[in-house]
């Protein structure tokens, strides 16, 4: 065989849904059965890695994660290589000057190896920003085209809400008519640049697996829960409409008024699932009630609060230097900094919030 090979390496941070998807119209091509609206975290914090590489020396499809082989039979990541795949375009290397015939990709193979240094699976979006830098890496290899939007859609099969960690800033997942999902994609609302004084706390609140994945989670909610259905249909549309007002004019309260009640309603769907799902621990309960009586005392909302699928919360602030320090006394957390992190990511043990 001959001996080149060719790599890409490729960064992708992940982001937080203040409006939530949760529920797939189609579960093989993903399709959400609503609109979400995401903030992409700066790509300093909740990054991931992936270096990719192609060489006709290479006999299958190999991906290691974390330097640890995993298996790629899962249909989510053959549905992304193969849809990156049938863009792929011949590649001018230019040390060697010498054109690599990538076109539809023949019998070549790729290796991948997706870093991702904070726990997966503990509803930290590890997903999202994996699947989104898999195939942002894996389209440079491939020089691929195809623009962002097209992207998107091709990493909203790998997860639905790696779609919108093709973007920074504020993103929509957009869920749209067409049947086989490629009006499915991620429009980005507002750069990164345009609400620089909104500051994002993620409080690990236990990073031990979550007990229901997501996929099967949104299964079993899809097949029990009839709010789900008045959630989809009533209430998103709306709220979509009203979050993306609140972001144009950085509307900080309605902003916090609209996040935390769109978390508290993906948790109760959660709930109206047989059997109930419980994604947010003791722990999380009182971070919400903390929350909720400084933004009481202050009279307008002055703090967010959002879980995903799992007790880890994140937390929105504005105006975090006057806010911060207050807030946490003001509460009575106690609240160390972590020394493997930094501003972005503390950690918050069960036994340290009173
Ligand atoms: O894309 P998934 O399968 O990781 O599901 C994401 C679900 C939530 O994080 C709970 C909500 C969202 O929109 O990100």
């Amino acid at each position: 065989a001959e001996k080149w090979v060719l790599t890409v390496t490729a960064q992708t941070p992940t982001n937080i849904a203040v409006i939530k998807y949760w529920g797939k119209g189609d579960e093989d091509l993903i399709l959400p059965i609503n609109d979400s609206i995401s903030v992409t975290l700066d790509p300093d914090h909740l990054c991931t890695t992936t270096s990719v590489a192609v060489s006709p020396a290479f006999t299958h499809d190999r991906m290691w994660l974390n330097g640890k082989e995993v298996s790629l039979s899962g249909g989510r990541f053959q549905n992304c290589l193969r849809e990156v795949r049938s863009c792929a375009n011949d590649v001018e290397d230019e040390k060697e000057g010498v054109l690599k015939s990538l076109k539809g990709l023949g019998d070549l193979h790729v290796h991948m190896c997706p870093t991702i240094d904070f726990p997966t699976a503990a509803g930290l979006a590890s997903s999202a920003a994996g699947l989104a830098c898999l195939v942002f890496s894996l389209a440079k290899l491939m020089n691929v085209k195809e623009d962002h939007s097209r992207l998107s859609a091709i990493a909203r099969q790998g997860s639905g809400s790696a779609c919108r960690s093709l973007y920074g800033g504020f993103v929509n997942g957009s869920f749209l008519k067409e049947e086989n999902g490629s009006d499915s994609i991620a429009v980005q609302l507002a750069d990164e640049k345009h609400w620089d004084d909104l500051v994002i706390i993620i409080a690990v609140v236990s990073s031990r697996q979550k007990e229901t994945s997501s996929t099967s989670g949104m299964r079993e909610t899809v097949e029990t829960s009839m709010l789900l259905q008045h959630r989809a249909k009533e209430v998103v549309p709306e709220r979509i409409i009203q979050m993306e007002e609140a972001i144009k004019n950085r509307d900080f309260p309605a902003f916090a008024r609209l996040t935390c009640a769109d978390s508290n309603q993906f948790h109760a769907v959660c709930l109206d699932t047989l059997p109930p799902i419980f994604y947010m621990n003791d722990t999380s309960h009182r971070i919400i009630s903390c929350v909720e009586k400084w933004n009481c005392s202050e009279g307008t909302p002055q703090v967010a609060y959002t879980f995903d699928a799992g007790p880890k919360c994140r937390i929105n602030f504005t105006q975090t230097e006057k806010l911060l320090p207050n807030f946490f006394k003001g509460c009575s957390f106690h609240f160390p900094p972590n020394s493997d992190t930094d501003l972005n990511s503390y950690v918050i043990g069960d036994q340290t919030i009173l």
